[in-house]
């Protein structure tokens, strides 16, 4: 679904991502693991097309993506949530979710995104700047849903949230996962992320250093003593 041949990117003169390649079949779960700065935030960026790439090719279902704006990605199905979440705090929790619809997808989604997180629905008119971060998470994982994603990119979902509702969190990646939607999912949280994954790619100040199945990787000596805190 998704093929990415020699990407690089800089921020001005410093590059970020350099030589990286990687691919995502349709219906896979692939998680990047990498430390702080290692890149992993502008790799997803470059693929929804807000961070410019400075060499190498990003093919979508066949198509030469990797000049097209945004909107026009967001519209073959890329969809991003961002590190952070980026809800629109003063905006209800109902009109974020409408939000998720601006460029594709269909209002009546939301009765799927209630069903997944009750507790939207719940504060459906609340600011969403009062929600708890893990609600925060919930909102913003639901606004991409509401965009009908082909492809999700996720940028750190677990960030911030207690074990618990690390769980929850990926609980419903992997839910998603196996109801058809390809991911593409960033996490420091290695081992939670190759937990729900089917493969992975290590990423090293802006290199791909390492890939594999994510039982592999997860057993791998050298990744468990950098990533996994063995
Ligand atoms: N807006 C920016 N301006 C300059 N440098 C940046 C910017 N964003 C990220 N960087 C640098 O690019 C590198 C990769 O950052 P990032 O993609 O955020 O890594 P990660 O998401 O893996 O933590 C880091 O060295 C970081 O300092
Ligand atoms: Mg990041």
């Amino acid at each position: 679904m998704l093929e990415v041949q020699g990407l690089g990117s800089r921020y001005g003169r410093i590059p970020a991502l350099a030589d990286v390649s990687l691919r995502v079949n349709t219906g896979e779960l692939v998680a990047i693991v990498g430390a702080n700065g290692a890149g992993k935030t502008t790799l997803l960026k470059v693929l929804s097309g807000v961070q410019p790439a400075s060499g190498g090719q990003v093919r979508f279902e066949g198509a030469d993506i990797g000049r097209e704006r945004p909107r026009r990605r967001v519209q073959r199905g890329i969809v991003q949530v961002p590190e952070g979440r980026q809800v629109f705090g003063p905006l209800s929790v109902e009109d974020n979710l409408l939000m998720g619809t601006f460029a594709r997808g269909r209002r009546d989604t939301m009765q799927t995104v209630w069903a997944m997180f009750p507790v939207l629905h719940a504060k459906r008119n609340e600011p969403a700047g009062t929600l708890s971060g893990g609600q925060q998470q919930m909102l913003a994982l639901g606004r991409a849903l509401m965009a009908d994603p082909r492809l999700l990119l996720l940028d750190e979902p677990s960030m911030g949230l207690s074990p618990l509702l690390v769980g929850e969190i990926f609980g419903h990646v992997a839910a998603l996962k196996a109801k058809g939607t390809t991911i593409l999912l960033v996490d420091q949280n290695a081992r939670a992320a190759l937990a729900i994954a089917d493969r992975g790619y290590i990423l090293e100040t802006g290199r791909i250093v390492g890939e594999g199945a994510a039982a592999a990787l997860l057993r791998d000596p050298q990744v468990q003593q950098a990533y996994l805190g063995q």
